[in-house]
């Protein structure tokens, strides 16, 4: 791979330590237009975007915590995804110490817990992959600036509690925490293009 955007695919990486330095506005409006040209199916765009740094930060967080807290306590989450809320935890640090977050809105679905008809399953597909895409040009946005970025979908934790906050029906698809990265970290092993390559 030699040309510019193979390397930042390449480069990218999920940066878990951040700097305390501000991340310039300009740096964030880029992430967000390099999002707002990806592709979406049947062009519906159906992503909305809301950065959020100091203390508003902090208080959508507080928010966060008190959800990470109640699924502990719910019956309802089976004890095998226990684990998953200590990374839940983790990630709630993480967030804490970037200076900035993005949210991320799927402005056609609502909360993900009720199941879906299958009609309207196709379409919530297609727009959650549209979103993904959206996420990724931001990713790879932020490393071609220098900067570093953590995609975050441990918020379903705090669905709920976040979205009331914010008195939104919208579905929280996912964050990203953004900074200038204060590690660099080796590539995460990945599986070969033969495990996952293949003719039926
Ligand atoms: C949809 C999605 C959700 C993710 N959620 C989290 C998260 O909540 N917390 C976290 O630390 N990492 C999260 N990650 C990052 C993955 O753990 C990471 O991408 C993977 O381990 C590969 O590492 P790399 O990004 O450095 O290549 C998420 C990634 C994706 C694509």
């Amino acid at each position: 791979m030699t040309d510019r955007i193979s390397e930042i695919i390449e480069k990218r990486r999920s940066i878990r330590k951040f700097k305390t330095d501000e991340v310039p506005e300009e740096f964030i409006r880029q992430m967000l237009e390099a999002a707002r040209v990806a592709p979406s199916a049947k062009n519906r765009q159906p992503w909305r975007f809301m950065v959020i740094k100091g203390e508003s930060k902090e208080r959508i967080l507080l928010e966060m915590e008190k959800g990470i807290k109640a699924s502990g306590r719910s019956l309802f989450i089976p004890k095998k995804f226990r684990n998953g809320l200590v990374s839940a935890e983790n990630t709630l640090r993480i967030m804490r110490e970037a200076p900035v977050v993005i949210l991320v809105f799927n402005t056609l679905s609502k909360n993900p817990y009720p199941p879906v008809f299958a009609g309207k399953r196709i379409s919530e597909i297609h727009n959650t992959l549209s979103i993904g895409a959206a996420i990724e040009n931001m990713l790879l946005c932020a490393t071609g600036l220098g900067l570093g970025t953590l995609w975050i979908g441990n918020t379903v934790y705090a669905h709920k509690q976040i979205t009331r906050y914010l008195g939104t029906k919208e579905q929280l698809a996912s964050a990203v925490a953004v900074g200038y990265p204060d590690e660099e970290p080796e590539g995460r092993p990945r599986k070969t293009l033969d495990e996952i390559c293949g003719g039926v």
